[in-house]
């Protein structure tokens, strides 16, 4: 049983921490980084979500998976799954066990920023799956894909449960070039994008019943005052999730149910609250196929499949990077105008 695992977390993760916040709450409007929210108690909630009636996209993942990950061993013989934002790694387990079943199995490496989880579930599945070869990196998928091992084989990278929603447009692009630098000539992209549906639907997958997602949302707020030193009052701020029907996208925010000053000691900060004022803490995208195909194009990528469930709620795009193009004509006819 090999388990590896390397964190590249350190002291200048804490500096980033101090100044994204710092540049989120001078903002004219107000705005914290999403990626703060999974601390150990932020996992937990985000497991129960996952449960909720209300949050379909889990399990209609799960479901696609469970149909297509025969195919997708077939259509890909990997050797390896690189798993980025990888959390307890429910679902990667359908892709695993095809993979194992078809013999071409050999590593699994996720990359996710809450150590507990890269190392317990490391630890698991190197008991699930006897020979397989472990690497869990502990680190931020933005800023560590370079410490990434040499490929084992034919690659599958995936990046599952929409968190590619949760990037904007332009570093969702930057993002997804960024992954096709490490598929190689065979390997294949695994994306898991929510799907443009009636708002109301989506509204409730993330403002359930129960108050799990409005828990989880203000944990970030416990996450400052923990790392930094703040005194946010996480039961003064309402849960507010809407769909942005122009950018088609969710929006989750804090709205202050008063006037509020809050300190930031680790910052030497003030900061002041309107009473109903909002702080934004997260997006969550939605996707049609039009504007998937054009990010994926964009980043020198394309479809070679989009897996859907019958009522099209979610999808499981699998993706290459494009046939280099051996001639430039754009580039050929910018030169020649000169
Ligand atoms: N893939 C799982 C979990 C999705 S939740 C699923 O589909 O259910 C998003 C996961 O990404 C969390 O585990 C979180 O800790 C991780 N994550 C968020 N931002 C990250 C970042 N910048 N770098 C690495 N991991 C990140
Ligand atoms: N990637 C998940 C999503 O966009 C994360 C998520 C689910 C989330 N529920 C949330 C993030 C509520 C913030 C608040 O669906």
């Amino acid at each position: 049983m090999t388990v590896t695992v390397r964190s590249y977390l350190g002291a200048e993760d804490e500096t980033s921490l101090g100044d994204d916040v710092l540049d989120g709450l001078t903002r004219p409007f107000k705005e914290l980084p999403p990626k703060y929210f999974y601390d150990e108690a932020g996992a937990a909630l985000f497991d129960r979500i996952c449960e909720l009636p209300e949050y379909y996209p889990t399990r209609v993942e799960r479901a696609i998976l469970a149909e297509r990950a025969g195919e997708l061993a077939a259509l890909t013989g990997a050797a390896e799954v690189v798993e980025l934002g990888s959390g307890t790694a429910a679902k990667s387990r359908l892709l695993l066990s095809s993979l194992a079943d078809a013999g071409t199995l050999r590593r699994y490496v996720s990359v996710d920023v809450t150590e507990g989880m890269i190392r317990s579930t490391g630890a698991s599945l190197a008991e699930e799956y006897p020979g397989l070869e472990v690497h869990g990196i502990v680190g931020d998928f933005e800023r560590h894909l370079g410490h990434l091992p040499a490929p084992a084989g034919t690659r599958i990278v995936a990046l599952l449960g929409g968190t590619i929603g949760n990037f904007t447009p332009g570093s969702r692009r930057r993002f997804l070039r960024g992954i096709g630098q490490l598929l190689g000539p065979d390997g294949v992209l695994l994306l898991g994008v929510d799907l443009v549906k009636d708002p109301a639907r989506i509204e409730a997958a993330y403002d359930d019943a129960a108050g799990v997602t409005a828990a989880f949302n203000r944990n970030v707020l416990r996450v400052v005052n923990r790392e930094l030193g703040a005194d946010f009052e996480p039961d003064g701020f309402d849960h507010v999730a809407f769909f942005d029907r122009e950018h088609e996208w969710i929006e989750m925010r804090l709205r202050a149910q008063r006037r509020m000053t809050v300190t930031v000691a680790g910052l030497g900060l003030t900061v002041e609250f309107a009473k109903r004022e909002e702080l934004r803490t997260e997006i969550s995208a939605k996707f049609t196929p039009e504007r998937l195909a054009a990010d994926f194009a964009a980043a020198r990528l394309e479809t070679v499949e989009l897996m859907t469930d019958s009522d099209a709620l979610f999808g499981l795009a699998v993706a290459r990077q494009s046939a280099p193009r051996r001639f430039r004509p754009a580039r050929r006819r910018a030169l020649a105008a000169v």
